[in-house]
């Protein structure tokens, strides 16, 4: 089942120079690079990115509960309050400077894509991912110093997700079609 995704590689991963590790892990396991630039987002591009949408400020909002109640912390606040909350943070990180932006090809690309950044806080993701092999950052640090998890990229949750997310970084004539030679072998 071939499907595209959307990957960025955040401020804090190109500032690192992490752009081509990155890059190179998604080729190598067997995604396509179908669409790739620089950006330096602005508000209206990261508002778009960050959608005020119910589910995933939801979702958003529940992670982040968790991860207080783990501290031993309990936020009294609705799921929803606290995911508006933590999108604003998000898109000032996602604004902060220059972004590259990837849509990858392939056969399951939202979930291979998704296996290869890893886990959402770098300090859990399994070693062998982006975030566990490239960054210690977690909920902690980013509480203490009031800004999000800095985690070096995103890959779209779904498919759904990755078909929104796509047109809010690419028209469709920025996307490229080519035959990947390896996948003769491959699959
Ligand atoms: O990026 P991913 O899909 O793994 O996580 P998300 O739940 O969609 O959250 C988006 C981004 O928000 C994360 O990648 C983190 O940078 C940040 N985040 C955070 O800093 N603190 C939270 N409690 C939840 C998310
Ligand atoms: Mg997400």
């Amino acid at each position: 089942m071939i499907e595209r995704t959307l990957v960025l590689i955040k401020p804090d991963g190109v500032a690192r120079g992490l752009i081509g590790e990155c890059v190179k892990r998604f080729e190598q396991r067997g995604l396509k690079v179908v669409g790739m630039k620089m950006i330096r987002p602005d508000a209206k591009l990261v508002g778009d990115h960050y959608t005020d949408d119910l589910e995933w400020l939801t979702s958003v909002g529940r992670k982040t509960k968790v991860s207080y109640e783990k501290k031993g912390m309990k936020m009294d606040k609705p799921d929803v309050e606290i995911g508006r909350y933590v999108r604003k943070w998000l898109m000032d990180y996602l604004a902060s400077g220059p972004v590259v932006a990837l849509v990858l090809e392939g056969h399951h690309a939202v979930e291979i894509a998704r296996k290869l950044c890893g886990d959402t806080e770098p300090r859990v993701a399994l070693p062998g991912t982006i975030r566990g092999d490239l960054s210690v950052e977690s909920y902690m640090i980013g509480d203490e110093k009031q800004r999000p998890v800095k985690n070096v990229v995103h890959a779209s949750g779904s498919v759904k997700e990755a078909e929104s997310e796509m047109k809010v970084w690419f028209s469709e004539n920025e996307l490229c079609s080519y035959e990947r030679v390896d996948w003769a072998a491959i699959h």
